[in-house]
């Protein structure tokens, strides 16, 4: 029994046998940790603040003041032994690992790669437009480009409508208020190439035109192709060709086309163009149709005519000498007939749920 008063039993025995204990330990006890981290967990047990070394260092404070340095300079020694001791251990395990690494069989590099997913998708209007000016190129017609905010001229008057022309109307068109108009139509890309270059020229413009309309099918801002040639004795049969080609290009071969009468003030004879009904393929007359093409056989896709002498003559280019045909077309309509899509709105929503479908 030690009294309350007395001074405490001098430990250093004790902190002789748990550092000589310690000594014989800790080396099995590093050389048993398969992975760096339970190497370092180990180390820590031992020289962690709250590690087994530490505490035999705490028992300091017990030991009689003359033989505290003796046995300060044992734990030293102790500390640096297991220190080292975790450091070549440490380097052996690593060792091991790249040696397990170089002798793995080697990394195939013909395996595929890793396809990244979710990086966005094309626009179906894109996939349209680059499908429609692929088989104008291949035709031999060179790609225009023009401006969104137009001269009133380019857009409506020098194409021949008359100055009341319900279109040129505030409540149809968009003006700006220094006087011009969002185009209404890629048309204005006609006026512009005749009057920058001399024929005979073919080319397609693609662009956005813009429209007071906005219910399921009609949206204020869309977007439409012209296609426009100009060269000598060109007649409707040439028109002709050119879409019964795009037709079959864009459809599928045997897509049946056909020619309404129409009038643009622009195009004299002017015409709208059907394709047999995509969707029903009904376009024999024979049965009923469908819902889509009205229970007609035929659907809408464009609107094209030849050229007017009046316009040509607008650009100073003589229609005794030339003549041509224009064709234009929106894109959304083009889109919504080729992927069955039943509301203009869902091309402008950009919702991924409906984009990621093409
Ligand atoms: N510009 C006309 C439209 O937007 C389409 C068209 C183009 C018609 C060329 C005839 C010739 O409706």
């Amino acid at each position: 029994m030690t009294s309350p008063s007395a001074p405490p039993a001098d430990p250093t025995a004790a902190i002789d046998r748990a550092l000589a204990e310690l000594r014989e330990a800790f080396l099995p006890r590093f050389r048993a940790a398969t992975t760096e981290q339970a190497l370092r967990d180990e180390n820590a047990k031992i020289l962690g603040k709250k590690g087994e070394l530490t505490a035999i260092l705490k028992l300091l404070g017990q030991a009689p003041p003359a033989g505290r340095k003796a046995i300060g300079e044992k734990v030293n020694a102790l500390k640096q032994e297991v220190e080292s001791g975790f450091e070549g251990c440490l380097r052996d395990l690593r060792g091991k690992e790249r040696e397990a690494e170089l002798s793995a069989p080697p990394f195939d590099l013909t395996l595929p790669g890793r396809v990244p997913s979710g990086v966005g998708h094309k626009h179906p209007i894109s996939i349209v437009r680059e499908e429609v000016v692929a088989v104008f190129r291949q035709l031999g017609f060179a790609v225009h480009d023009g401006p969104d905010v137009e001269h009133e001229a380019n857009n409506f008057t020098l194409l021949g409508f008359p100055p009341d022309h319900p279109a040129t109307d505030m409540q149809d068109s968009f003006w700006t208020e220094s006087g011009h108009i969002l185009r209404t139509h890629t048309s204005n890309i006609q006026i512009r190439a005749m009057k920058g270059q001399k024929p005979p020229m073919a080319f397609i413009a693609p662009g956005t035109v813009y429209r007071r309309d906005d219910d399921a099918t009609h949206s204020p801002m869309f977007h439409q192709i012209e296609a426009f040639l100009v060269d000598r004795r060109v007649t409707l049969a040439h028109l002709k060709g050119v879409l019964a080609e795009f037709a079959e290009r864009l459809y599928g071969p045997g897509t049946p086309v056909r020619l309404r009468p129409s009038y643009f003030p622009f195009v004299e004879p002017g015409a709208e163009v059907d394709i047999g009904c995509v969707f029903c393929r009904q376009s024999d007359g024979t049965r009923a149709g469908c819902n889509l093409c009205k229970h007609t056989g035929f659907i809408e896709i464009l609107g094209c005519g030849m050229i007017h002498p009046v316009v040509l003559e607008n650009c100073g280019i003589d229609p005794e000498e030339w003549s041509g045909f224009a064709l234009g077309m929106g894109l959304e309509r083009i889109a919504m007939l080729r992927y069955g899509i039943p509301n203009i709105r869902l091309m402008f929503d950009n919702d991924p749920r409906f984009l990621s479908q093409f």
